[in-house]
């Protein structure tokens, strides 16, 4: 059988490969500190759960834009939370918002501004519907964030029609930076946008797990007529196996809706009914939800800042964190003594700590960055999400007062991974 070339090109997505392959060396009995994958590791709450099972026999296709009462409930929701107001007629419920994304990305018109270290998927998406990229190199010093400058500059420098169409990818809290943006930096990027006619994809997945004094601005307060934000449960509520994810449309933009639909629509039809259903309770931003919703996130900061700390201590450059549960850190004041150990690329160095250590990383070099940029996306999820949920909440305060002892009591394997890599660290003296 003959592959079309351009998909020959591509591979599977470099998060589920490490993923798949720590599943396989932990069947083989090696043992693996697993950094890789990001996947949210706490249970479904009992309510959603429960009602999943009471909708098992909703077996009919829903409307392709997702049942009203979902849509209803995710207003509502946002409206809440982050004082954001949308119409149900605004709002799209597909399979994830990974498939939403692509769908608007290959609904709209105009070549992806696409600031880097980025998602690994936003590239291959834009790639598979041929829209030219043009990357954003971003650098710790400005804690990897778009600046007004390097916007403009990028627009400058690519000869872009200044007067067409454009699209931007936001994603903050950022995977895998971790990082997030103020209302005042994201206020000096909007004149920018508006004047020279670019449309903002802004992917807030990770919106409500944002700590460290960090509260979540969504960019549609500021630039409600060019922003279209997309969301969902997969990380806040640990719910990525029910792959249901939203968009969010700006006002009388019928046309986008109907062209994102008319995709979803010869793709997916629509996402599973049972789940929808089970989303109006995940969606309901009542006081039960919205507190176990802040205890997850209570967590992925403690977990996020133990790595930090420990990195930092190890001599390691890294950026704090402000949301997520993803560390960015990297080895570039290393480049000489880890090209004499052929260390050169992102990519080596990764494949060096799973092979030497047993450490599971994903190379900067997937996320946009050159591939001799030494960077590492490190992932704090690898513990039994279940029983630090419970200590959690019993001991608020005890765990609160001593988080380190919390850590090294029921994330081992976190401790040792950073055991691990100040080892490995202080090695290449
Ligand atoms: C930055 C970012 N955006 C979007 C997604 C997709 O999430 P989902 O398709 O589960 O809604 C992910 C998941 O890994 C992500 O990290």
């Amino acid at each position: 059988m003959e592959i079309v070339p351009e998909i020959m090109r591509l591979k599977p997505s470099a998060t589920l490969a490490i993923n798949e392959l720590v599943i396989k060396m932990r069947k083989k009995g090696q043992k693996i500190y697993h950094m890789g994958f990001g996947e949210s590791p706490f249970p479904v709450q009992a309510r959603v759960k429960k009602a999943l099972c009471a909708h098992a026999d909703k077996k009919y296709y829903s409307p392709t834009q997702g049942f009203l009462a979902l849509r209803k409930q995710i207003c509502s929701f946002y409206e809440k939370v982050f004082n954001l107001n949308f119409k149900p007629k605004q709002v799209i419920v597909a399979l994830g918002s990974k498939s939403l994304i692509f769908h608007a990305i290959a609904a709209l018109e105009g070549p992806l501004l696409l600031p880097t270290p980025s998602w690994v998927s936003y590239q291959h998406q834009a790639y598979l519907v041929h829209k030219k990229v043009v990357y954003m190199e971003t650098s710790p010093k400005s804690s990897y964030l778009l600046t007004p400058s390097l916007l403009l500059s990028s627009l400058e420098k690519t000869h872009l029609d200044l007067s067409k169409q454009k699209l931007l990818l936001l994603n903050y809290p950022g995977n895998p930076t971790g990082q997030s943006y103020t209302k005042e930096q994201l206020e000096a990027l909007v004149p920018i946008l508006r004047k020279h006619n670019v449309i903002v994809i802004s992917d807030e997945i990770y919106s409500l797990i944002s700590y460290n004094g960090q509260n979540h601005y969504s960019i549609a307060s500021l630039y409600p007529e060019g922003t279209i934000v997309t969301g969902g449960f997969s990380k806040d509520r640990s719910l990525g196996g029910y792959r249901l994810g939203v968009l969010l449309l700006p006002k009388r933009n019928d046309d986008v809706k109907r062209a994102i639909l008319s995709i979803v629509s010869e793709i997916w039809s629509s996402a599973s009914s049972p789940i929808q259903f089970a989303a109006i309770d995940a969606y309901n931003p009542n006081e039960e939800m919205m507190n176990f919703i802040q205890r997850c996130t209570d967590i992925h900061g403690i977990m996020t800042n133990y790595v930090y700390r420990r990195l930092k201590d190890a001599g390691i450059s890294c950026v704090a964190p402000k949301g997520g549960f993803y560390l960015f850190p990297d080895w570039n004041d290393k480049k000489k003594i880890l090209k004499s150990m052929n260390l050169t690329t992102s990519k080596k160095l990764a494949k060096y700590l799973l092979r030497e250590y047993n450490l599971a990383s994903l190379p900067g070099s997937e996320f946009g960055m050159p591939r001799k940029y030494l960077s590492l996306r490190l992932s704090t999820v690898d513990y039994d999400g279940g029983l630090v949920l419970k200590e959690y909440t019993e001991n608020t305060s005890i765990v609160q007062k001593n988080p380190i002892k919390f850590v090294e009591q029921y994330a081992p394997n976190l401790v040792t991974a950073c055991d691990i890599l100040e080892k490995f660290t202080s090695s290449l003296q």
